[in-house]
């Protein structure tokens, strides 16, 4: 007899999430689920969800729609819902959607095959915990030895910054990092089953201060460190940062650590000291720039990766301008830009609110700036030597795509090549997204072999 179950797994929101479906499909693996694509033969399906602006959320609530004739014509079928919307909305999920059987937090999906067992006969369960043992040492599943060469890999979890518009400190909970050694092994594990490239990941990725094996809390550099001793690791990046914990060892290894990327996602949100005070950020503009100059000096060729809000509550045409003119002063490589989204429980939510006008022609303007900035520094590649991992096939006969050191998108057509590996590449063309080459068969990065 067959026992394997189907599990449709659909992720919505940041690379954590990601990661995070990556765990639960492996731990759920371990408990006699198998992926499927289809979520008309799936014996469960988990929705892992977002809640950082409103239509994330939103979409949780149409997307469950659909499944309402499947679960009525197969009662048995489980339907869960995880993630920060599950965190932050928990019961209400149910009172919206009765026909949701499971809700999990982000901090307490170890355990979705047993909630499963008990939501039988249209028992509900909820797991919005935050329990005291942390969930990577109760995981079942080996992570997968299926996939490509770039992984995720989560250090750190949760934040304490508490920005006036953000959820994350609710849904994710307080700042942890995982210990040294655990991050170590899942790191070795991965490169194991062919992974080249880390990112590694945290809400706050460089506020870690993971357990060492000295017993002393270490920082992302000395993690950094650690995990270029990794064999057979090639690269390493991380996400998300905070510019107050952008430390001199971090900011340093960018300038030594051979393994470590030329980038950096480094969000400030906001050009206008006035809104950053509002947004509670605890730094400034000014502080901003020269932290980058900082990095710069350090490190010359990075690419700037941000994110910026705008129309965060009381934003005026002034304030938005402050933002025009850091980024002009800033020159991004790439960026994220929102609208101002309403959370409910942040202190922003209750302020004056911009009106949907105002923000759409910001957000327009800005975005127009950023596309010019990022086609500009894409454009300057023509005609130099990078490296790239390729994760995948392109469109046509005998193309690959990867990433270069600074997360381009490079397309090479070349029937040598293979999803794997990492080349050096002549940068020839830059397309809207992306650079074309071609494959150098020497090593004439830096001029050094
Ligand atoms: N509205 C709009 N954007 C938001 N972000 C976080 N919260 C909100 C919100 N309420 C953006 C920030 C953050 C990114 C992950 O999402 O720019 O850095
Ligand atoms: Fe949210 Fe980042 Fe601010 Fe933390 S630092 S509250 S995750 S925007």
């Amino acid at each position: 007899m067959n026992n394997t179950k189907k599990l449709f797994i659909k992720t919505y929101g940041c690379q954590m999430n990601v990661y995070d479906s990556e765990r639960m499909s492996e731990a759920l693996g371990a408990d006699g689920y198998e992926k499927t694509d289809s979520p008309d033969e799936a014996d469960m399906i988990l929705l892992n969800t977002c809640h950082i602006r409103e239509k994330a959320a939103e979409k949780i609530y149409s997307e469950l729609g659909r499944y309402k004739e499947l679960k009525a014509s197969k009662p048995e079928l489980k339907i869960g819902v995880a993630g920060c919307v599950a965190q932050a909305e928990g019961e209400e999920i149910i009172k919206r959607q009765p026909l949701v059987d499971l809700v999990v937090g982000p901090q307490s999906y170890q355990n979705i095959a047993g909630l499963a067992a008990k939501a039988v006969d249209g028992t509900k369960q909820i797991d919005i915990n935050f329990p005291k043992e942390d969930k990577f040492t109760l995981l079942k599943g080996a992570r997968s030895a299926q996939r490509g060469p770039s992984a995720f890999l989560t250090v750190q979890e949760g934040c304490d910054k508490f920005c006036a518009f953000c959820v994350v400190p609710y849904t994710r909970g307080a700042e942890s990092s995982r210990p040294v050694l655990q991050v170590v092994d899942e790191a070795k594990h991965l490169v194991d089953s062919g992974v080249r490239e880390i990112t590694l990941l945290g809400q706050n990725v460089n506020a870690y201060h993971g357990a060492g094996s000295d017993g002393k809390e270490w920082s992302l550099a000395k993690l950094i460190w650690e995990l270029d001793k990794v064999d057979g690791l090639a690269r390493i990046r991380f996400t998300t940062s905070h510019p107050n914990d952008m430390t001199d060892d971090l900011i340093e290894a960018h300038g030594t650590c051979k393994k470590l990327m030329p980038y950096l996602h480094l969000p400030v949100q906001s050009g206008s000291n006035r809104i950053l005070k509002r947004m509670n950020r605890s730094h400034d503009a000014e502080s901003y720039i020269s932290l980058i100059s900082k990095i710069r000096e350090a490190r010359p060729d990075i690419l700037i990766s941000g994110d910026f809000i705008v129309g965060f509550p009381e934003e005026t045409d002034k304030d938005f301008y402050e933002t025009i003119s850091l980024i002009k002063n800033i020159e991004y490589g790439q960026a994220f830009s929102f609208k101002y989204s309403t959370r409910p429980g942040t202190p922003a939510a209750e302020r004056d609110q911009v009106c949907e006008e105002v923000k759409t022609a910001r957000l327009y303007e800005l975005q127009d700036l950023i596309k010019k900035q990022q086609k500009n520094i894409q454009d300057k590649m023509i005609g130099r030597n990078v490296q790239v991992l390729f994760d995948r096939k392109g469109r046509f006969n005998n193309q690959l795509v990867g990433k270069s050191e600074y997360l381009h998108a490079v397309n090479v057509t070349d029937p040598t090549i293979a999803v794997g590996e990492l080349k050096n590449v002549y940068i020839t063309k830059s397309n809207t997204n992306s650079l074309s080459g071609s494959i150098l068969n020497y090593c004439s990065i830096n001029n050094k072999c």
